[in-house]
């Protein structure tokens, strides 16, 4: 009797054993060993070919799930923990890299602001940005492809909240870089400078700047891709981790950088409605290097610029989208996106680059690899 009640006891511990080992087989974590730090030759092995990813999804609607992706889904639901999403390719290629060397790269000198290009067939373009900075080769790059349906959908959420949305600063500078229009606020105090906060982020984050991504047409242009639809334009609010001194100092940090991205929708109800003003000012930086001094009867609080932060959001981790691509980027990325004339979008693509036309300057999506994404 003794011996039988033993047995049984084996056997529920071998089962509890074989449970608690299972969800792990499918992982395939990369051995981070020696060798593997030693080898450099990785990155640019990975991105010789040219993406393929590129506005495939532009057309096409949602499809439906696989079985692998619904079983994927499931286990995703039941512990997020050890999800990642069913990508059997990325797996094989995972096992056979090596992982990059991080520390030295962080080590190297940042190279002089080097030119890169939006065009495919230019030799700096998108798939060679790793020649303007090594960084841009990494495994954890943005923007990437975000779907609702294998987004971690995340229960016990913490608001995300933004404080100081209406603050007015003393003047704003704007800049057209050669690759963006850029808005930065220049504060009379640091304690009017804007504060994101809750949500993924474990600290407070101060507003910097925000800029734009955009297309030539209204079919394009935004960077990430949602439910596989591009909009015609992307805003970037760049924040840093208040635990640094500046922005400089923070984009090197792994928690340095905190991203929020909107993506802007045509609103075609009425030619004549001007729903965001301050487009007008972009007339004053057509020329590439160019900017202009928004004086403080013009300025505009940021409240004016993105309304209210009460959307639902994805979350991950990922990379600053213009070289050098450093991957201390905290991606929040809301779903529900803002209104924008054809008239002011037409601002936009009058602004001139080195090249010629600033448009379509977005960076093609990239590859997920075994990051997460979540849905707040
Ligand atoms: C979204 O779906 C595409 C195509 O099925 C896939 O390649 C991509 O990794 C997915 N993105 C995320 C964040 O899961
Ligand atoms: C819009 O731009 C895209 C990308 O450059 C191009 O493929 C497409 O033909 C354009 N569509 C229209 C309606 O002009």
């Amino acid at each position: 009797m003794q011996l039988l009640k033993w047995h049984g006891q084996l056997i529920l511990l071998n089962f509890l054993m074989f449970m608690s080992w299972r969800p792990c087989r499918g992982l395939n974590v990369p051995s981070y060993d020696a060798n593997y730090r030693a080898n450099p030759t990785r990155r640019s092995a990975v991105f010789a070919q040219p993406s393929s990813y590129y506005d495939q999804y532009a057309a096409a609607g949602p499809k439906p799930l696989t079985a692998d992706q619904r079983r994927a889904k499931l286990t995703a639901l039941s512990n997020p923990d050890f999800y990642f999403p069913a990508d059997p390719e990325a797996d094989l290629a995972e096992a056979n890299e090596p992982e990059p060397a991080l520390e030295r790269q962080r080590a190297r000198p940042a190279p002089a602001a080097g030119s890169f290009s939006y065009n495919e067939k230019d030799k700096n373009g998108p798939s060679h940005w790793y020649r303007v900075d090594v960084r841009c080769g990494g495994r954890y790059q943005s923007p990437i492809l975000l779907n609702t349906s294998s987004a971690l959908l995340v229960n016990r959420k913490r608001p995300l909240r933004l404080d100081g949305q209406t603050n007015l600063p003393q003047t704003i500078l704007l800049q057209n870089d050669g690759h963006s229009a850029k808005f930065t606020y220049n504060w009379r105090t640091g304690a009017d400078r804007p504060v994101l906060r809750g949500g993924p982020l474990k600290t407070k984050y101060l507003f910097d700047q925000f800029h734009f991504h955009w297309g030539v047409n209204s079919t394009v242009g935004s960077e990430h891709v949602y439910d596989y639809q591009r909009y015609p334009m992307e805003i970037h609010l760049v924040f840093y981790n208040g635990l640094y001194e500046s922005f400089a100092a923070a984009r090197e940090q792994v928690d340095g950088i905190a991203v929020v991205g909107l993506f802007y929708e045509i609103y075609d109800h009425s030619v004549d409605e001007q729903l965001n003003t301050w487009t007008r000012f972009l007339r004053n930086v057509v020329e590439p290097n160019s900017q202009h001094t928004i004086e403080f009867i013009d300025t505009f609080p940021l409240y004016e610029v993105i309304g209210d932060v009460e959307w639902p959001y994805f979350s991950y981790e990922g990379s600053l989208t213009t070289p050098p691509c450093l991957e201390t980027v905290t991606w929040i990325v809301a779903t529900k996106p803002l209104l924008v004339t054809e008239k002011e979008m037409k601002q936009f693509r009058r602004l001139q680059s080195p090249t010629g036309l600033m448009v379509n300057n977005y960076r093609p999506v990239q590859k997920l690899n075994h990051r997460r994404v979540f849905l707040y």
